[in-house]
C-alpha cells in the first residue's frame, strides 16, 4: 500500500495520540493556507495511515486478515544525530483483521529473518505485553500512584508527563529514571486473564519457531495504539536511544478510534537507514543488486537501433536485460557486460537478417549461434538456473 506522504493532522494526532513525543514533539505540521481549516502533517509513521485507509476503502469487506506492506520515508521533527534522521525510512508491515496470537509471532519471526537476510545476524528481539483497556488503567493508575509517592524525585519534565502519559515514564530518557524504573510495578504482573493467555501463547510461538527473545518489562514503545504484544528489535549490544532497529505491536482499538469497526491489528516498521548504518558499522556488505542475465552487443559500434530492439523484445519477455547504447566497439562492449557481471552477451551482426544472434556465455567464454525466436526460453531456464544456485 502506498500512502500519501501528508494528511490530515488528526489521523495521527488521534492513532498516535496527542501525547506522545512524536505528536506532541516531532509532528512536521504543514502552514496553513490562509483559507484552509483543515491543519495538514508530514507523516510520522505508516500504521494510522494505512488504518485511516483500510476503513475509507472498505478493507474490512476483503478476506481477513489484510496483509500490506509499504516501504516510503517518514518525517520526525527532532535534533538530527546518527542513527536519528528529520526524513529516515521505513519498512513497515501491518496485518489487519487477525487477533493472534499465532500471526504476532509470525510477525517477529519475518522481521528477524528481513534482518538476517541483510546480513545482520545478531539482531534481538525484546518482548512485553502491554495489556488492554481491561486491565492496563488500573495497572496505569498503580504506576501513577507509584510516581505521585515518589514526586519530589523525579525530574520536571517527567512529572509534567506524569499527569498526561505515565506510562511514557518507564522508557524516559532521563539517566536518573534508572533506579527509580527499578521499582515501579510492572505490567506483566497486572494483565488481565485474556491478556496473560494471549502473552504467554505469542511465546509459545515463538518458542516453537526456535525464536528467543528477552521479555522487558519497561518496553511500553512511545506510540499510544499500542495493545498485548510489543517489541523492539536491537543489535546485541547496541540498545541505546537511537538504535532500535525496528518496533512494532498489536493495536486492537487503532480501527474502532479512527471510525471503524471494531477489528484487531499487528504490525512493525523497521528503520532501513539503521539498518543500512549497522551494516557499515558491522562491515557487512550491502546486498548487491542481481546483475542483469545478458548484455545485448553489437559488431557494428552505432547500431543501437537493432540493439535496442532486440532487448525491448527480451525485456517484455520478462528477463533482466541491458542494452549496450555507447557508440563503442565489440571488445569495450564484451568487457563491460563481464564487468558488470551478466552471464551472457548477446552478439548482433549481419546473421540478424536470417534471424539469427550469437550467444556468447561470458563466464565460459564459449559462443554460439541462436535464433533470435528461441532467445527468450533460452535466457529465462538459464536465468531459472542461475536463480537456483
Ligand atoms: P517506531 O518505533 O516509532 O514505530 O519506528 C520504527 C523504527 O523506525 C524505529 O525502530 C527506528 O528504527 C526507525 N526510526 C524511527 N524514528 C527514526 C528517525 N528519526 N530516524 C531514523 N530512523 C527512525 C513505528 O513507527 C510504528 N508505526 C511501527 C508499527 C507498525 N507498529 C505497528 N505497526
Amino acid at each position: 500500500m502506498e500512502t500519501p506522504l501528508f494528511e490530515v493532522a488528526d489521523v495521527f494526532e488521534r492513532g498516535v495520540g496527542e501525547t506522545t513525543d512524536i505528536v506532541e514533539k516531532e509532528l512536521f505540521r504543514l502552514a496553513p493556507r490562509s483559507d484552509d481549516r483543515e491543519s495538514w502533517a508530514l507523516r510520522p509513521e505508516a500504521t494510522a495511515g494505512i488504518v485511516r485507509a483500510f476503513i475509507q476503502h472498505g478493507l474490512q469487506t476483503w478476506p481477513q486478515p489484510v496483509k500490506v506492506s509499504l516501504v516510503g520515508p517518514m518525517f520526525r521533527y527532532d535534533r538530527p544525530q546518527a542513527g536519528r534522521y528529520r526524513q529516515f525510512w521505513q519498512w513497515d508491515v501491518e496485518a489487519v483483521g487477525d487477533p493472534g496470537p499465532a500471526v504476532d509471532a509470525e510477525l517477529v519471526e519475518l522481521g528477524l529473518r528481513f534482518y538476517r537476510d541483510a546480513g545482520l545476524a545478531d539482531v534481538e528481539v525484546l518482548l512485553n505485553s502491554i495489556g488492554d483497556t481491561t486491565c492496563r488503567p488500573a495497572y496505569v493508575a498503580r504506576l501513577t500512584a507509584y510516581y505521585r509517592s515518589i514526586a519530589a524525585e523525579l525530574p520536571d519534565l517527567e512529572r509534567r508527563r506524569l499527569e498526561t502519559n505515565p506510562l511514557r515514564l518507564l522508557d524516559s530518557k532521563d539517566p536518573s529514571m534508572g533506579n527509580v524504573n527499578l521499582d515501579a510495578p510492572k505490567i506483566a504482573d497486572h494483565l488481565c486473564e485474556a491478556c496473560a493467555a494471549h502473552f504467554e501463547a505469542v511465546r509459545a510461538h515463538l518458542d516453537a519457531l526456535g525464536i528467543g527473545y528477552r521479555i522487558e518489562p519497561s518496553l511500553v514503545r512511545g506510540l499510544d495504539y499500542y495493545t498485548r504484544t510489543a517489541f523492539e528489535f536491537y543489535r546485541r549490544g547496541a540498545e541505546g536511544q537511537q538504535q532500535a532497529l525496528g518496533g512494532g505491536g498489536r493495536y486492537d482499538g487503532l480501527v474502532e478510534l479512527l471510525g471503524g469497526h471494531p477489528t484487531p491489528g499487528i504490525g512493525f516498521a523497521l528503520g532501513i537507514d539503521r539498518v543500512i548504518l549497522a551494516l557499515e558499522e558491522t562491515g557487512t556488505p550491502l546486498v548487491a543488486e542481481p546483475a542483469p542475465i545478458a548484455v545485448v552487443c553489437g559488431a557494428e559500434p552505432t547500431g543501437t537501433t537493432e540493439r535496442l530492439r532486440v532487448a525491448t523484445i527480451l525485456r517484455g519477455e520478462g528477463l533482466a536485460v541491458r542494452a549496450e547504447l555507447a557508440h563503442r566497439k565489440l571488445g569495450r562492449q564484451l568487457e563491460a557486460a563481464v564487468k558488470e557481471g551478466a552471464q551472457f552477451a548477446v552478439i548482433l551482426g549481419d546473421e540478424l537478417a536470417e534471424g539469427l544472434v550469437q550467444l556468447r556465455d561470458l563466464q565460459a567464454a564459449s559462443q554460439k549461434a541462436v535464433p533470435l525466436a528461441d532467445l527468450p526460453a533460452l535466457l529465462r531456464r538459464k536465468s531459472g538456473e542461475r536463480a537456483a544456485r
